[in-house]
């Protein structure tokens, strides 16, 4: 593979547009980087994919923005994080380059659970392929033991959101059911991580059919943090990103279909331009 040289955009990766839910958040704490936003539109949705295919898949797209030349990726996207980030880090980058990053956001996310959950019962709602993983499960119990975690996959969520049908009273079928399910297995929930970077688009969904006083929490926010925060520790890295505030957005299907659907996302319209990945 032939990497071009430093410095580089920050590479962002989802299988779709529902990574655009976190890079909105990390372009607003973080403005002066340049970014490069990557959505495997033609093969979405992975969560229902199984682990070989989601790892094969994310490593064609984190070589590919390695290639365009970013220094560090982060996968916005929880079903690639749970079943591809730990394989590349240990596997794939001591091979191509061992300077380079790939991030997730599952353990961003993770990290802010003793803080926030009182009952210390968490829910995680996410792709059949992220519940199926355990990925939260077993990341929680590394750093908070004592708290119970129940995860609730919700097929159905990423398709309503891909097919702009997550404000059709359709839609409001499918949330309800898998909240009502995921309460009455565990009462005693009073965190619910919303664990597919595409659900905040049915936030207002969800928190029609949560108890008030049950927290949601949507990654994009603290995802972004964290990338500060990593930034800020990391100096190294710091020096090796442009900084001049530019935003180029790649995906695998149609461009006119990534801009009708980004514009939902982002509130504005994007140019994108259209790559194969293999
Ligand atoms: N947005 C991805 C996530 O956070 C999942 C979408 C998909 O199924 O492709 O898990």
């Amino acid at each position: 593979m032939s990497l071009s040289r430093d410095p580089g955009p920050i590479g962002i990766f989802d299988s779709g547009y529902g990574g655009l839910s976190v890079f909105d958040e990390i372009r607003r704490l973080m403005p002066w980087y340049d970014y490069l936003y990557l959505g495997d539109n033609a093969r979405a949705p992975y969560g229902p994919r199984s682990f070989e295919v989601v790892y094969q898949f994310t490593r064609q797209a984190v070589r590919f923005l390695f290639e365009q030349g970013c220094p560090l990726v982060i996968l916005a996207c929880n079903t690639a994080s749970a079943k591809a980030l730990r394989t590349i880090q240990q596997h794939d980058l001591p091979k191509w380059d061992a300077s380079r990053r790939v991030l997730g956001v599952i353990r961003p996310t993770v990290e802010l659970m003793d803080s926030i959950s009182a009952t210390k019962h968490v829910g995680v709602l996410g792709t059949v392929g992220t519940i199926s993983s355990h990925s939260y499960e077993l990341e929680i119990e590394k750093m908070f033991p004592h708290i119970h975690v129940v995860g609730e996959a919700c097929p159905m969520w990423v398709p309503l959101v891909e097919c702009n049908e997550y404000r059709s009273p359709g839609a409001d079928y499918f949330v309800k059911r898998h909240l009502e399910h995921i309460l009455s297995v565990d009462p005693l929930i009073d965190t619910l991580i919303l664990g597919c970077t595409h659900y905040p688009l049915l936030l207002d969904k969800i928190r029609a059919y949560t108890p008030a006083e049950i927290t949601l929490v949507p990654q994009g926010k603290y995802v972004a943090e964290s990338l500060k925060d990593y930034l800020r520790r990391h100096p190294e890295m710091d020096r090796r990103l442009l900084k001049q505030g530019a935003r180029a957005y790649l995906t695998t299907e149609s461009v006119d279909k990534f801009t009708d659907s980004a514009a939902v996302f982002l509130n504005e319209r994007v140019e994108a331009r259209q790559v194969k990945l293999d």
